[in-house]
């Protein structure tokens, strides 16, 4: 099976140029981020403190978590329910960042991130994929932009989803994210040793090509 590993920070638009990817090589586009979402949306909803380890871990045996693809497209579930849409806010971005700080929680969601891998070729994007899901992904991506061209970003996804926050809110919790993401003992949000660097400030369109070229001469 082959497996792209896409890792950088939240807004570089990993997850655009990863679905772009998967729809041109006809592989399944995994998004790891959803995962951690879930079990924040879970948490939230539990009353539960995302930083208090007891209280998590306390609610993981609670969890059923599925993935499926819906006409090409993730959808996830948590406990039969379709949350896919309802953990697109950016208070779950921040809970999500918290509960995924803690062991047990990467723990949890490593034999299903690797099944996926396992079972077809995909194209998954993340913070540690290239790190510790898929160590020996075929090639390994990592993703960053300017932080001006990561908030716009961003608040455009949340504007569209009907969330009113300004571009500095979304700025400052961004960076706040990104600090606990990349700075955390376990799994930080690191590049692998032989992760190619992208950097998509800029063209969307030229990130993508570059990386189609670098896949192809891997592949063939
Ligand atoms: O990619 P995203 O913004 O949907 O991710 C939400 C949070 O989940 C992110 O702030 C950190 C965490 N995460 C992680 O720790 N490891 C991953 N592979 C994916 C996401």
């Amino acid at each position: 099976m082959i497996s792209i590993a896409i890792d950088g920070p939240s807004g570089a638009g990993k997850s655009t140029v990863a679905k772009a990817l998967a729809k041109k090589l006809g592989y399944i586009y995994v998004d790891t981020g959803a995962l951690y979402r879930t079990i924040a949306l879970f948490a939230i909803r539990k009353g539960a403190e995302p930083t208090n380890e007891e209280q998590i871990c306390a609610l993981l045996p609670q969890i059923k978590l599925d993935v499926k693809y819906v006409d090409g497209t993730q959808r996830v579930f948590l406990c039969g329910e379709d949350v896919s849409d309802k953990i697109r806010t950016n208070e779950i971005s921040m809970c999500a960042s918290k509960v995924s700080a803690i062991p047990a929680v990467r723990a949890f969601l490593l034999d299903l991130q690797r099944d996926m891998a396992k079972n077809n070729n995909v194209i998954m994007d993340g913070r540690d994929i290239g790190t510790v899901i898929l160590p020996d992904a075929t090639v390994k991506f990592f993703m960053n932009a300017s932080e001006d061209a990561k908030a716009r970003r961003r608040h455009k996804e949340l504007l569209a989803k009907g969330e009113k926050i300004s571009l500095e809110e979304v700025k400052k919790t961004m960076a706040e994210r990104d600090k606990n993401d990349s700075a955390r003992k376990i799994a930080p949000a690191v590049p692998a040793a032989d992760a190619i660097h992208l950097d998509n400030s800029e063209s969307l369109e030229k990130t993508i090509e570059t990386a189609i070229n670098i896949i192809m001469e891997k592949i063939i």
